[in-house]
């Protein structure tokens, strides 16, 4: 068994266990701080995550990391990111249940290792799962949940939903992210 981050991306960089290895170019384990407070889990790799091997280098993820600065002061060194499935699906397709379970022993063992105070999920995928619930992310997020080893779980939309809906998911978005933070135990920091 894997006691280190480091060993359990190399475990997952062959996996064979859904068809997504077969179309992927590579396994997108999840990049940050190994010992992170926070953790933010997406939906799955697209095309330049795939080609890059890292979670959110595309729009998408230029949008959270702002995010994440403006309301919690926080870079990408400071915390934790990945998916719930690390192989991206053809043609950007939503993941299929049996590739998100699948996929589900590697989230857990990362967060079993990283131990973190505070999960964000984003979107339907990443929150229906952890929080093991059909219930949409529209009625879930706007509360924090506890979760695993008295860490708290704090849903919010996904960062690709923000750039089609605009100004009102982004309030939103802020508000969960404030929400993350002072589960955190991080004061607001005035600009
Ligand atoms: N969307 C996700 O959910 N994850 C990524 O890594 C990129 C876009």
């Amino acid at each position: 068994m894997a006691t280190t981050l480091e060993q359990l991306g190399a475990e997952a960089a062959g996996c064979p266990r859904c068809p997504l290895a077969a179309t992927r170019t590579q396994v997108v384990f999840g990049v940050g701080h190994p010992n992170a407070d926070l953790v933010f889990v997406g939906e799955a790799p697209g095309r330049e995550e795939d080609l890059r091997g890292e979670p959110f280098v595309g729009r998408s993820g230029q949008l959270l990391d702002r995010l994440v600065l403006e309301e919690m002061g926080l870079t990408r060194d400071r915390f934790y990111i990945l998916n719930t499935v690390k192989c991206r699906p053809p043609d950007n397709r939503d993941p299929r249940p049996l590739e998100i379970e699948a996929c589900n022993p590697w989230l857990e063992g990362q967060l079993d290792l990283i131990q973190p105070k505070v999960v964000v999920t984003l979107g339907n995928f990443a929150t229906k799962l952890l929080l093991g619930t059909t219930e949409g992310i529209t009625k879930l997020r706007g509360r924090t949940y506890p979760f695993r080893n008295g860490s708290v779980l704090v849903p919010t939309f996904h960062p690709a939903a923000v750039l089609r809906g605009g100004g009102e998911p982004m309030a939103k978005v802020r508000a969960d992210l404030v929400r993350a933070k002072e589960a955190m135990g991080l004061t607001t920091v005035t600009p």
